[in-house]
């Protein structure tokens, strides 16, 4: 398998995991409370409608099929949004919980961009580096977005948490039942390689 062969795996990845967000998203500003967090994730929808058919582009500079691999990152992390959106949580604490699933699907997009670009300039293909560095650049900014609005929706969330303190909890669910197993499990692996 050569380099140019690990760009078309990498965008194949970055293709499937920008169509699910275009799936996942409007259920995410969907479950805002904050009006301007709600706005920036419509707005981030809209571009990613964008960056889907600036890598359909990417595949057709390329000569390849676009379609052929499927994220399981994008869907893991999407889960773990639609998670974010099932808390038992209101107004800017339930932002709070969008805002850290959402900040994780940018970084991964970040990631999987920076690597992408840095293949195709090393292959010479400048034409598909510009289309990549557009889209980085959306995410870059997209991020930023969710940061500062994150930063004044922590604080409320705070002042919130400061007037009901009531610690009344739900009973677990039999999802949340199977995860808090699994994260044990987790740390008793993990644990004999860190002690
Ligand atoms: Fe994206």
């Amino acid at each position: 398998m050569g380099l140019r062969d690990v760009l078309i795996d990498e965008l194949r990845d970055l293709y499937s995991a920008e169509n699910q967000l275009v799936k996942a998203l409007p259920k995410m500003a969907k479950g805002a409370k904050d009006p301007s967090l709600k706005a920036s994730l419509s707005n981030h929808l809209e571009e990613t409608k964008g960056q889907v058919l600036r890598l359909r582009q990417a595949f057709e500079i390329l000569g390849k099929k676009a379609t052929g691999e499927h994220c399981n990152g994008m869907e893991g992390l999407i889960e773990e949004g639609q998670d974010a959106l099932e808390k038992d949580e209101e107004g800017a604490t339930l932002d709070v919980c969008i805002i850290g699933a959402a900040s994780r699907v940018e970084h991964y997009e970040i990631a999987g961009y920076t690597a992408s670009i840095e293949i195709a300039k090393a292959l010479g293909e400048r034409d598909v580096v510009a289309l990549l560095t557009e889209t980085l650049n959306e995410e870059l900014v997209a991020s930023k977005t969710l940061q500062g609005a994150g930063k004044v929706l922590i604080k409320q969330s705070a002042a919130d948490s400061k007037v009901n303190e009531d610690g009344d909890k739900k009973p677990k669910s039999a999802k949340e039942k199977t995860s808090d197993k699994k994260s044990k499990e987790d740390e008793k692996k993990a644990s004999p390689s860190i002690r």
